[in-house]
C-alpha cells in the first residue's frame, strides 16, 4: 500500500501550520493539541526528522513556567472553537488551555531515537528537549499526587484524552452545571452531534474548567478545590512508561534521574492496588467521592503499555482483551460492547480509535507477539479500508469524525514500519 503511505504523509504536511500540526484540516480543531502532536512527531520522523522535532519544540515552547504542557496551544486565536483561548484565559509565551493531557512525549521521543540517527545540532535539540519533559513530568509528580503515592490525578475528563469515555460518568454525575453558562459550542456544527458528546456533558466540562479558572489554575490549590479528580489506570500506566522511557533518556544524554527512578518503584507498586483480582480488572479511583470506578474500557489495558513487572496479570489482561470484542466485530472498541454505556458511533463511548489500539500493540509486543501483529494487522485494515478517519464503529467500520486526521495517518506510518 504504497500510495497510502504516500497519503499519510500527505495527510500530515496538509495539516502542518508554522512549526506545529494540526489534528485535522476542517475546523474541528483549530489548534495544535498535547498527545496529538507527539503522535504526529512520530510520524514524521519516518520522512523528516526535523519537522518531528519541530513539532515537540514547538508543544513545548508552550510549557507553563511550574512544567505543565498545555493540552492545547492555541498560536492562532482567529477561530469559533471554544473553549477559546480568552475562555481559558491563560497561557506563558503561547495562549493556551490551563489543563494538560496523557504525557505520552517522552514514549514517542525516545521511539525516535531508537529509529534514528541524530546530528550534533539535533543532539542539541533534543537535550533542550528531554530537560523540558523532565521539569512537565516533575510538575505532574509535585502537583499531581502531593502525598506521594505514585498514581496521579486529572482534574478534567479532557486530561484523559478520552473526553466523553463512560468511565467519567459517574465522578461527573454530582457535578451541579453552574447557572447562566453563555457560550456556543462550535465542534458539533462540524461533525454531526450523534458523534459528539452531549450538550449536558459540554456544560459540566465548562463548569469544571471555570472552577479552576477561578483559582487563577494554582497547580495546589485546585487539586484539593476541582469538581473533578480521578486517578485513572490508563493515564497512570501511560505515565509510568512515560517515565521509564524518559529515565533511560535522562542516562543517555547523561542527566540526572533520581526523581523519576524513584517515583518509577512507588508506581509500579502501587498501580497494582488498582487490579481486583476477584473481577479480574483494574479500576480507577474517583478521589473526589472515594469510589471505585469500574468500566470496561480499552483504558484499562494500557497497563500493558506500562511493562508492569507481573506476568500473572499481564496474562490475565491479555487473556480477557481478547475477550473485548466478539470476532464479528473490529476491535478495539473503546467500551466493550455488551456494556450498557457503550454507544457505536458517540466518540471515546464505543468506537475504536488508532492510538488505543496503537497504544495496545506496543504493550503487547514483548508479551505476546502473536496477537500484537493480529492487533497491527487489524488496525492497518481499517485504516486502508475506510481512510484516515478519526474514529470507526467496531461493528460496522463505519469511519466517524474527521478525515484527515493526523495521528490516525500518522500512526498508520508507524504501525507500517514495525516488523512484528
Ligand atoms: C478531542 C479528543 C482528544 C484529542 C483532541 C484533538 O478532544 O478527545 O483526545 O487530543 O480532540 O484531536
Amino acid at each position: 500500500m504504497k500510495n497510502l503511505i504516500n497519503k499519510a504523509k500527505k495527510t500530515l504536511l496538509g495539516n502542518r501550520k508554522k512549526g506545529y500540526t494540526l489534528p485535522t484540516n476542517n475546523k474541528l480543531y483549530p489548534a495544535q493539541w498535547n498527545w496529538d502532536s507527539a503522535f504526529i512527531a512520530l510520524g514524521y520522523s519516518y520522512f523528516n526528522l526535523n519537522y518531528a522535532l519541530k513539532e515537540i519544540q514547538t508543544l513545548l515552547d508552550g510549557q507553563w513556567k511550574d512544567g505543565m504542557v498545555p493540552h492545547i496551544l492555541f498560536h492562532d486565536t482567529n477561530n469559533n472553537y471554544y473553549p477559546n483561548h480568552t475562555a481559558w484565559n491563560c497561557g506563558n509565551k503561547i495562549h493556551s488551555s490551563g489543563i494538560t493531557q496523557p504525557p505520552i512525549l517522552s514514549s514517542i521521543l525516545k521511539e525516535i531515537l531508537d529509529n534514528n540517527k541524530i546530528n550534533k545540532n539535533q543532539f542539541l535539540t533534543v537535550k533542550k528537549i528531554i530537560k523540558k519533559i523532565k521539569k512537565y513530568h516533575e510538575w505532574f509528580i509535585k502537583f499531581r499526587d502531593p502525598k506521594n503515592s505514585g498514581l496521579v490525578s486529572i482534574l478534567h475528563p479532557w486530561e484523559s484524552g478520552y473526553d466523553n469515555s463512560p468511565i467519567w460518568d459517574s465522578p461527573m454525575k454530582k457535578i451541579v452545571i453552574e447557572k447562566n453558562l453563555n457560550y456556543k459550542r462550535a465542534d458539533n456544527k462540524v461533525v454531526n452531534p450523534e458523534y459528539r458528546p452531549l450538550n449536558v456533558d459540554y456544560d459540566k466540562y465548562v463548569t469544571i474548567k471555570n472552577k479552576l479558572k477561578k483559582h487563577n489554575y494554582n497547580p495546589k490549590t485546585v487539586f484539593k478545590l476541582s469538581l473533578f479528580n480521578v486517578v485513572d489506570v490508563g493515564f497512570n500506566s501511560i505515565f509510568l512508561k512515560a517515565n521509564k522511557d524518559l529515565a533511560n533518556l535522562l542516562d543517555q544524554f547523561k542527566l540526572d534521574k533520581t526523581v523519576i527512578s524513584n517515583y518509577i518503584k512507588i508506581t509500579e507498586k502501587n498501580l497494582l492496588k488498582l487490579y481486583d483480582k476477584k473481577k479480574e480488572t483494574f479500576f480507577s479511583k474517583d478521589l473526589r467521592h472515594n469510589r471505585r470506578i469500574y468500566v470496561p474500557s480499552i483504558s484499562n489495558y494500557f497497563v500493558l503499555f506500562a511493562d508492569i513487572n507481573n506476568n500473572i496479570i499481564n496474562k490475565k489482561l491479555i487473556k480477557n482483551l481478547k475477550k473485548h470484542n466478539t470476532k464479528s466485530e473490529y476491535f478495539f472498541s473503546s467500551i466493550k460492547s455488551n456494556h450498557k454505556s457503550f454507544e457505536e458511533k458517540r466518540y471515546w463511548r464505543g468506537p475504536i480509535w488508532i492510538n488505543c489500539n496503537w497504544l495496545i500493540y506496543k504493550g503487547l509486543k514483548n508479551k505476546d507477539e502473536v496477537y500484537a501483529n493480529k492487533v497491527k494487522k487489524m488496525t492497518v485494515q481499517i485504516i486502508e479500508k475506510k481512510g484516515f478517519y478519526e474514529y470507526f464503529s467496531s461493528r460496522s467500520c463505519k469511519p466517524f469524525g474527521a478525515k484527515n486526521f493526523s495521528w490516525s495517518a500518522s500512526l498508520y506510518l508507524d504501525l507500517k514500519n514495525n516488523k512484528c
